[in-house]
């Protein structure tokens, strides 16, 4: 079988890792990928939110199963478009995307079928939303509706961190049209996770779980970044807590199904753990990027059943997904300066040496191959995994495997799975 993967950062190249290690796979294609996966997949270079480039390549070159990778192009509608042209694809269609694609109807539809989540308010008027910010003097969560590349979340601890960050959205217009709507809701305390599930209309099959650091310093400090590391399992999340997480994927799904979507692909349910269980501060429509670094190294059955399985709409009944206990922890290597400005363009020496390490994997991100050398070009470089018989084990092996790998201005967290919960929301 043929495959391509569209996006080009950590998560597409731990995907196209897993994959390549299925029997029924000859070939995987990248589009557009990243440097450094060179030994399992071709790139193909077509933009991720392309597309109508994407279907032609996809048409001429006979793909069996297309995997989306970022959220772009599933808001955009890429399922629909490719399985009007016959296309099997991984991935949920346009209306099923909203979840991520737009808050205010995550928050509506959490709201409206008591699904657990912060109490919030969505408003379209900037007045309306500053005269409930006046009235309610809390900490609040100001969310632009739309998507704002991760930027379109902003905690204000008091009235005037509020009132800016309602301006910057809706008068400013900072995110553009993502803040024509934008949604206010109370700040919860807790810990975050990460639950990931595999889903078929009102079918899932929960991934095990995981927890991201998103802050860029250690101990969870300053601004928000798109991830640096994540491991899994995580020991500080209870049964209790993970029934409750499946309960809310189960009425997530069967909210949707009232309304006539049926949700194919991947829905990562990103959950505030907090003294009352656990609740929803976000709904992403794919996988999320560390949280795949972690999670797929620790899956021991084909990743492509699954996939098929949910791509032509079968009975997940009949498909079965296995796992090591063993942990993972996956610390990424990101340029100085990240998530603000960095320079690109040095070279990234060590991959190789790094990847010999009995279990331990080197997923790429930015990286660009120029004149044959392997060199940075973006915030995220790359990250390194790492499964041990215990959490501790697999953390030595990642931070001693990423101790090989060199490029100026490198830049990593030290404490990748020792702090859990946001210092800001202790
Ligand atoms: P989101 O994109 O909605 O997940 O928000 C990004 C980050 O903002 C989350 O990972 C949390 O750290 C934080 N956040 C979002 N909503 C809330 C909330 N209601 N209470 C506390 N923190 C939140
Ligand atoms: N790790 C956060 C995300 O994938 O959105």
């Amino acid at each position: 079988m043929k495959a391509l993967i569209i996006g080009s950062g950590g998560r597409e190249s731990a995907l196209a890792w897993k994959l390549s290690q299925s029997s029924k796979i000859d070939k995987i294609y990248m589009a557009p990928g990243n440097a450094g996966n060179e030994h399992i997949a071709e790139r193909v270079n077509i933009s991720a939110t392309d597309i109508e480039a994407l279907i032609s390549f996809a048409l001429n070159n006979h793909i069996d199963i297309t995997i989306v990778g970022p959220e772009a192009p599933l808001v955009k509608g890429i399922v629909d478009a490719f399985e009007n042209k016959g296309l099997r694809i991984f991935g949920p269609s346009k209306q099923a995307a909203q979840l991520e694609g737009s808050k205010a109807f995550t928050k509506k539809l959490l709201l409206d079928h008591g699904i657990p989540t912060a109490d919030g308010m969505i408003y379209d008027k900037y007045e309306d939303a500053l005269a409930h910010i006046s009235a309610i003097k809390r900490p609040v969560v100001i969310k632009a509706d739309g998507l704002a590349a991760g930027k379109g979340v902003i905690l204000a601890d008091n009235e005037n961190d509020a009132f800016e960050a309602l301006k910057k959205i809706m008068v400013d217009r900072e995110f553009g049209d993502a803040g024509n709507v934008v949604v206010i809701e109370e700040k919860l305390k807790g810990f975050e996770m990460s639950i990931l599930a595999l889903c078929c209309g009102t079918q899932f099959k929960l991934l095990v779980p995981s927890q991201d650091h998103k802050p860029i310093f250690e101990g969870n400090k300053g601004p928000n970044t798109g991830g640096m590391g994540a491991y899994s399992p995580v020991s500080l999340f209870n049964e209790e807590q993970l029934k409750e997480s499946a309960g809310i994927i189960e009425k997530t799904l069967q909210a949707l199904s009232l309304k006539g979507i049926h949700y194919k692909g991947i829905l990562y349910a990103g959950l505030m753990v907090t003294t009352t269980g656990p609740k929803v501060l976000e709904f992403n429509v794919r996988f999320g990027d560390p949280e795949t670094q972690a999670v797929l190294p620790r899956m021991t059955s084909d990743i492509l059943d699954p996939i098929l399985c949910v791509a032509e709409g079968k009975d997940l009944s009949d498909c079965h997904i296995e796992w090591t206990e063993k942990a993972c922890v996956s610390v990424v290597a990101a340029s100085k300066g990240y998530p603000g400005s960095y320079k690109k363009g040095y070279s990234v020496r060590g991959i190789e040496e790094a990847r010999k390490n009995d279990d331990v994997f080197v997923f790429t991100a930015g990286c660009e191959t120029v004149n044959g050398d392997v060199v940075t070009s973006g915030g995220r470089v790359l990250a390194v995994s790492a499964l041990g018989q215990t959490f501790e084990t697999a953390r030595e092996k990642a931070y001693n495997a990423l101790e090989m790998i060199h490029f100026t201005d490198i830049y990593y967290r030290k404490d990748i799975g020792l702090v859990h919960g946001d210092s800001k929301n202790r």
